[in-house]
């Protein structure tokens, strides 16, 4: 694992409570309403990524950088047959197995402490996620490769948005956090998705990030 990697697994392992208060609002009121008011694409995104996974019933979904495992329980609950989530920061991991156990779909989900790029998958999935994942990947394509090449229907993924005003001050604070991060621009994901060998895509533009939902085996969406 390269040396940014090991700063981003570093970095979320030391803040997976804090990163997970965001969802639960468990903090002073300061803090709160600073989240709702800076961080809204995050509420945004999550509405919006669920709505795109459609009818789960039954189907298998993966969940890369399943953080505290909050979509992934979600999907649980909306009745996918099983979920995988995957983080390298053992404390998300936890997180995730103590949400859902708690709201009783441990048996549906499945969470791996272990990096995407190096797990080797026995399963496929009809759906794959990755949230707020390219915001920490040096080189996305090969994790975009792998995710086509282990999904069947649909890859959804957010990726955020080069020269917003809060790129400066994002890109600052995790800089001195010591975790890399990166942004993009509408061309360098259609670039990345052709070059991992997606037919066919579409973008949306939300708040800071850009939502794409691309079929790894063509067809329309
Ligand atoms: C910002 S969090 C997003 C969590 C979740 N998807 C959400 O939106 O609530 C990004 C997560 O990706 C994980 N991650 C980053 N690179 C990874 C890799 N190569 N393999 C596994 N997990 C990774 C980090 O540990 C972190 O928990």
């Amino acid at each position: 694992m390269g040396n940014d990697m090991l700063r981003v697994k570093g970095y979320f392992h030391k803040t997976a409570e804090e990163f997970d208060s965001i969802y639960t609002g468990d903090k002073n009121r300061l803090a709160w309403f600073l989240d709702r008011l800076l961080r809204r694409d995050m509420f945004d995104r999550f509405n919006l990524a669920l709505s795109e996974c459609g009818d789960v019933r039954g189907k298998r979904v993966l969940d890369v950088g399943c953080g505290s495992g909050r979509y992934s329980v979600a999907l649980a609950e909306r009745g996918a047959g099983k979920v995988v989530g995957i983080d390298f920061a053992e404390n998300m991991i936890d997180l995730s197995e103590r949400l859902a156990a708690e709201q009783g779909v441990g048996d549906v989900c499945e969470f791996i402490c272990d990096d995407f790029l190096s797990y080797d998958f026995e399963l496929d999935f009809h759906i794959s996620l990755a949230i707020g994942f390219f915001d920490y990947t040096e080189k996305p394509l090969p994790f975009l490769k792998k995710m086509r090449d282990i999904t069947l229907e649909k890859v959804i993924a957010t990726f955020p948005r080069k020269w917003t005003y809060r790129m400066p001050i994002r890109k600052a604070r995790l800089t001195l956090k010591g975790c890399p991060v990166y942004f993009y621009a509408e061309s360098d994901i259609a670039d990345l998705l052709g070059k991992a060998g997606f037919k066919s895509f579409h973008m949306r533009k939300v708040g800071k990030i850009y939502l794409v939902v691309a079929r790894p085996r063509g067809g329309y969406l």
